[in-house]
């Protein structure tokens, strides 16, 4: 089955690389048109050349933990169009690395304010362009680390958990506007972000790369990297109205992780 997305229109933070690009990569291909933000300036032009464009795809910059600069990109977007069918909250930093009595405060909080206040910008903005649609979906992208404990990343942990308490809130305050709210939780995702957590990890435990790597692909029953592909794939079928009726959920996409630590 081919899903469509056929002019549906979808807020994605923080897209211009990673995660949020190959997602919107994935919309765009389906028939969606795709508003982007991302702090790098860098990013957006390199997506700008991409073949899928064709103005189906709108690129801003912005800083997803900065309000007034979130309330500007609204204001752009909203030149463009009045409703949106979805808003996918991917913007997340992986935060400090460490035991919680080493890690400082700023470090902490900058954690929080982008990974969850930031997701609050932005759906509030969001809602009323939902409503106008009578109806969408929001995905707030959380990780494996929202459902289970994860040692030395401590704000990290604590901030894709609260994601999850913000999806199973709005689910119900949102459901009766038929807007669904689903968590997406990614697993260990081959990309540049956890190649930097493993130099990390191994830097603080004085160990090698591979010794982190393979402990990070045991802890999944799969024993494989996630493709930021599959992660792409659940999003769009969570926009789809082919999964019209799911709403309030958190959905590992992990390879079925036996643990996490
Ligand atoms: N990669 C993984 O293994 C993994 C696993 C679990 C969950 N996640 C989550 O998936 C989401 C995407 O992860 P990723 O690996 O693609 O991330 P990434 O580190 O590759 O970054 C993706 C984009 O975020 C942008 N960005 C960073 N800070 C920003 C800000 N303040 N405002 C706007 N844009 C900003 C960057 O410029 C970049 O283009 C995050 O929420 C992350 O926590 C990732």
């Amino acid at each position: 089955m081919q899903l469509s997305l056929n002019n549906k229109k979808i807020i994605i933070s923080a897209g211009a690389s990673g995660i949020g690009w190959e997602t919107a990569k994935n919309c765009l291909s389906k028939g969606a048109i795709v508003y982007i933000c991302d702090i790098s300036s860098k990013s957006i032009k390199k997506i700008q050349k991409h073949p899928l464009i064709k103005k189906k795809l709108f690129t801003y910059e912005c800083d997803a933990s900065d309000e007034y600069e979130v309330s500007d990109f609204f204001n752009q977007v909203y030149k463009k169009t009045k409703k949106i069918d979805a808003l996918i909250n991917n913007v997340g930093v992986a935060g400090p690395t460490g035991n919680i009595e080493k890690l400082n405060s700023d470090d902490w909080e900058r954690t929080l304010k982008i990974n969850v206040v930031s997701h609050f910008y932005f759906t509030k903005l969001a809602i009323p362009m939902l409503k106008k649609n009578k109806g969408g979906s929001i995905i707030n992208i959380s990780s494996t680390a929202g459902t289970m404990g994860f040692a030395l990343r401590s704000p990290y942990a604590a901030s894709k958990w609260a994601l999850i308490g913000l999806t199973k809130t709005l689910a119900i305050e949102l459901g009766k506007f038929k807007i669904r709210v689903n968590a997406v939780c990614p697993g260990t995702v081959k990309g540049d972000r956890m190649a930097r957590v493993i130099r990390d990890k191994a830097k603080f435990l004085k160990v090698s790369k591979k010794v982190i790597e393979n402990d990070f692909l045991s802890m999944s029953s799969i024993n494989s990297w996630i493709s930021q592909a599959d992660i792409a794939n659940v999003c769009s079928f969570l926009i789809s109205n082919e999964s019209i009726k799911i709403s309030g959920q958190v959905i590992p996409v992990d390879g079925n992780t036996i643990r996490f630590d």
